[in-house]
């Protein structure tokens, strides 16, 4: 499957007409057809109301939402691109780039800056997190723990610089 590069923005240099859905050509650009989301189309009837349970399911499915899936969803729901991807932006948790093979959270919250935070975002925003997708919180409740980073779900406590290195080295890459 050959993979198109894209940013959010590109998706607003598509030419379309407001009211119209998107064109048969741009639906035609993509090969691919997204036959894991039928059922899920077809359970639904097409209905433009279903849209963010669509774009969920086709996240879930996909890793991230792509121009040719936006233009597909857009196709079958005859909405304008625009309407699909202004509702997919509305909600963080919708992405349009593939994930990293590593998600990591860093906490900044008090507790956890107190405890050392800082030095594990250099670790991670340095040589040691490249290829993570790194993001950041305030709190996860669990201060006790602190300083602590979520490691693809995974919650590693009272780390420091040299034990997130060591434990980034066993990371499948
Ligand atoms: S401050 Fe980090 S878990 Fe509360």
């Amino acid at each position: 499957m050959k993979r198109q590069r894209f940013t959010p923005l590109d998706l607003l240099k598509v030419k379309e007409p407001r009211d119209q859905a998107v064109s048969d050509a741009e639906t035609e650009a993509s090969t691919e057809t997204f036959a894991e989301l039928e059922p899920c189309l077809r359970d639904r009837n097409g209905q433009a109301s279903a849209l963010i349970e669509l774009l969920n399911r086709a996240q879930e499915l996909y890793g991230h939402l792509s121009k040719p899936l936006l233009a597909h969803l857009a196709s079958e729901l005859v909405l304008p691109l625009s309407s699909v991807y202004g509702t997919a932006s509305f909600y963080h948790l919708f992405r349009f780039q593939a994930p990293a093979a590593h998600q990591l959270v860093v906490c900044t919250g008090t507790a956890c800056h107190v405890k050392g935070a800082d030095r594990l975002l250099a670790v991670l925003e340095g040589d040691g997190g490249a290829g993570l997708e790194l993001s950041r919180v305030r709190c996860l409740g669990t201060c006790g723990g602190a300083p602590l980073v979520v490691v693809d779900g995974v919650v590693w406590t009272h780390q420091n610089a040299a034990s997130l290195q060591q434990g980034l080295g066993g990371l499948p890459r």
